[in-house]
């Protein structure tokens, strides 16, 4: 591998791990004296895109997402030029946890295979990649972090990045994460029902209490334009990818995940999918030991799963104008208790200036 000139580096970053990582990088970088360009990718005009003759080195830094890419990362990717041979490194943040003095990692999945795999069909060199744990944000699933605990594992692993860059911008090759490759591999079912429909499920899982102001910041925030304003009430279109960016951004903590609503979706989508199956068994007298009958049936199930969600949250997006749903969705999500914390540390506390456009 040789020393490069440039360094160029991509991020998407719901609520600033990967922001913080790209940071870090750009940081090794610039001291180097090296030309640096950092881009976060959503809502992105014009791309700067890295010269040949510049012997670039191009970096790609998102978060984990069931268990892959995110899926803007995985776009923005697949649309990136050929590589005629140039080099790339990737960096992935996962979903860091800190048990009494145990840092604990996330895992990756196919977090860092499938974009390596197709950077290498588009004729790109991956000369490292590199899993992060910073701070959990999935707050949908667990509160947020306490400060110091976020402060803390910052600290532990800011000279883990730094080192990473030190190492392929002196033209080293570093490939870590690899110690989980047999999980990450068991996870591959998983991953694809994550890309295939839940993640379409968990876009109709947000909602916006009685607190909201219409200020609209969610919808100016969001990376993927999910969110626009339905008779006066933000509503969440399937498009959403869950970054957690809005839920934290929120001025008024006003978005809810709610998780009464979506244990209703998931009892409906399956008793929906028991009547179908037995129908279509009942009509077709199909045996279903047939080879195919699982792939048919587990499409079966998450269309059914998104389907079921559209149409229940179209419902409840009106229904939340009446007191009584309002108040059943605010005493059955989980993110309404009181002390449920945000995730809004890193955006508003670690801002450092960069060339971000
Ligand atoms: C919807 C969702 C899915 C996630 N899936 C994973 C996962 O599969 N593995 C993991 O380690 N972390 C997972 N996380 C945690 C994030 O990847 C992690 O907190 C990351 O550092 C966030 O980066 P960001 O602040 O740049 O968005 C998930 C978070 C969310 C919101
Ligand atoms: S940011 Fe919060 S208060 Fe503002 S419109 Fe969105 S949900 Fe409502
Ligand atoms: S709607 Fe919220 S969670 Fe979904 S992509 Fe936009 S900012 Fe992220």
């Amino acid at each position: 591998m040789t020393n490069p000139d440039s360094l160029y580096v991509y991020y998407i970053s719901g609520t600033g791990n990967a922001r913080l990582t790209s940071q870090w990088i750009i940081e090794v970088a610039d001291k180097k004296g090296m030309k640096t360009v950092v881009q976060q990718i959503d809502r992105l005009r014009k791309t700067d895109l890295p010269l040949p003759e510049e012997r670039p080195l191009t970096g790609f830094v998102y978060p984990t997402h069931g268990f892959n890419a995110a899926p803007l990362m995985l776009k923005f990717i697949a649309g990136f030029p050929r590589g005629d041979g140039r080099e790339i490194f990737l960096a992935n943040t996962r979903a860091g946890m800190k048990l009494y003095k145990l840092f604990t990692p996330g895992l990756s999945g196919l977090a860092l295979i499938v974009p390596a795999l197709i950077l290498r069909l588009k004729g790109y060199r991956c000369v490292g990649f590199r899993p992060v744990d910073l701070p959990s944000n999935w707050i949908s699933v667990h509160p947020g972090l306490k400060t110091k605990v976020i402060e803390s594992i910052i600290d532990h692993w800011e000279p883990k990045v730094k080192k990473f860059a030190e190492d392929i911008l002196a033209g080293k090759r570093i490939y870590r994460g690899l110690y989980s490759l047999p999980v990450d591999l068991v996870l591959i079912p998983v991953a694809a029902a994550y890309y295939l429909a839940g993640r379409f499920f968990l876009a109709k899982t947000f909602i916006a209490n009685s607190n909201c102001n219409n200020c609209g910041i969610c919808i100016e925030e969001c990376p993927t334009e999910s969110i626009t304003m339905i008779r006066g009430r933000p509503y969440w279109k399937m498009t959403c990818e869950s970054c957690m960016r809005c839920m934290n951004r929120c001025p008024q903590q006003a978005i809810e995940t709610a998780h009464g609503m979506a244990t209703g979706m998931i009892l409906l989508a399956s008793a929906a999918y028991g009547w179908l199956i037995k129908t279509v068994i009942e009509f077709t007298g199909l045996a279903p030991s047939a080879w195919w009958w699982k792939g048919f049936s587990d499409l079966l199930s998450f269309g059914l799963m998104v389907a079921v969600a559209y149409i229940v949250y179209l419902i409840m997006h009106y229904g939340m104008h009446f007191r009584a749903v309002r108040i059943v969705v605010r005493f059955t999500s989980l993110t309404a208790i009181p002390g449920w914390r945000r995730y809004s540390y890193l955006i508003r506390g670690r801002k450092k200036k960069n060339n971000d456009s």
